[in-house]
């Protein structure tokens, strides 16, 4: 059976919060653990199959800091083959030009280590000027903004898993 987890780096929680609503809205029998980016090993991660990946942006565009302390985790040796979704808190109104960035940066880093990136997201309905997770007119993975859009947050995050659901062998 597919093991699943949930990675994340949170500052305020917010991140968190999210990990553990997403696991919720998973709609899938396989097991799936809610893990700490800080207290994961590089052996951990090769445990899992399916990895779903969040962290929220600090900063003026930066990685959140327990990722940016453990980014070595991801290695071909960790990911290679494997399939990622990637989620992201951001203030798409405060931080406009840097919108989700940190996910644009563990996207590149997913991306190098030989990994597949599923859950790209419709970037309609997000005010931002730029942002480092954008692909054409979507966002590589799942955008988040609980400062200024936390009523459509839910909505999102159902979707999204219905969505990433589908790629989730059991
Ligand atoms: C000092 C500071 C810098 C921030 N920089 C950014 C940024 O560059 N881009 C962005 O999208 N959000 C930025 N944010 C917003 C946070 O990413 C957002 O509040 C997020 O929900 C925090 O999630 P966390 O509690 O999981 O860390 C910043 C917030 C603060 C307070």
């Amino acid at each position: 059976m597919t093991k699943i987890a949930i990675v994340y780096g949170s500052t305020t929680g917010n991140t968190a919060d999210v990990a553990q609503r997403i696991a919720q809205a998973l709609n899938t029998p396989n097991p799936i653990d809610v893990l700490e980016v800080s207290q994961l090993s590089p052996d951990q991660l090769t445990l899992y199959d399916f990895l779903i990946l969040g962290t929220s942006t600090w900063g003026s565009g930066d990685l959140q800091d327990d990722w940016e302390y453990n980014l070595r985790i991801i290695t071909p040796q960790t990911i290679q083959n494997k399939t990622i979704a990637l989620f992201a808190l951001g203030d798409q109104q405060a931080y406009s030009d840097t919108f989700v960035d940190g996910m644009g940066i563990l996207y590149e880093h997913v991306i190098a280590a030989g990994a597949k990136v599923i859950g790209v997201w419709p970037a309609k309905g997000y005010e931002h000027t730029h942002s480092k997770a954008s692909l054409n007119d979507c966002f590589v993975g799942l955008a988040l903004d609980e400062d200024n859009q936390a009523e459509l947050s839910q909505e999102r995050i159902d979707e999204w898993c219905k969505q990433i659901s589908r790629s989730i062998i059991s």
